[in-house]
């Protein structure tokens, strides 16, 4: 089954490192963050796992449920924690989905057949508080995803969410941002206090609503 932007995240129970999960329940009302991985007790996937883990707090801080998957069983996944906890000085305690059966990963996409005939692909689904699919990328095997980046895409979707603006090209925290092209120039500025710089009738940046 093919996911695409704005598809409502399928629901799934499965077998975790942590037990087993019903995917709604375990995100509740927060976003969250699915990406599979090639395999368990490869390189590149131990330092995506550890970093996962080390951005703990930034995670938790946007209101956001972290769960990692691949097609290794249960008791493997528990063994390499181990090694994920000591090679990358972290506590991996989010759950990893052990898709031996690769349900989840045919609901979510994650095989590729021309990429592997067996292992999942490096992706990694964003999922809004109203289950709807924000954010899907895919890398190969062999390049570790960037999770500052899936956190600046979490800021972004956020700040699109509650204040109605877009961000521009490369735009970290505390930056200027856009105003959506559905709101008028006038409409904006009754809603955006701090200003409305408008450089074209399209394009118009107001300081980013969520900071002083
Ligand atoms: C890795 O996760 O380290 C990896 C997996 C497949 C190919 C290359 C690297």
């Amino acid at each position: 089954m093919s996911l695409h932007l704005g598809d409502i995240a399928p629901n799934f129970k499965a077998t975790t490192s942590l037990g087993e999960i019903d995917f709604y329940e375990y995100l509740g009302n927060s976003w969250g963050v699915l990406f599979s991985h090639p395999a368990d007790y490869t390189p590149v996937c131990t330092t995506e796992l550890g970093r996962t883990a080390a951005l703990k707090d930034e995670f938790a801080k946007r209101n956001v449920k972290v769960l990692a998957l691949s097609v290794d069983p249960v008791d493997k996944h528990i063994s390499w924690i181990n090694d994920i906890n000591e090679t990358q000085h972290c506590t991996v305690d989010f759950p990893i989905i052990a898709d031996d059966d690769k349900k989840v990963s045919n609901l979510y996409d994650f095989l590729h057949p021309n990429a592997s005939a067996t292992a999942t692909v490096r992706s990694l689904v964003i999922i809004g508080p109203d289950k709807a699919v924000k954010l899907i990328i895919t890398y190969p095997a062999s390049t570790g995803r960037n999770f500052v980046e899936v956190l600046r895409v979490i800021d972004s979707l956020q700040l699109t969410a509650k204040y109605s603006v877009a961000t521009p090209v490369n735009w970290t925290e505390g930056e200027k941002v856009i105003v959506v092209p559905s709101i008028s120039t006038e409409d904006a500025i009754k809603k955006f206090p701090k200003g409305v710089e408008v450089i074209k009738p399209y394009l118009r940046y107001t300081p980013q609503p969520n900071i002083d």
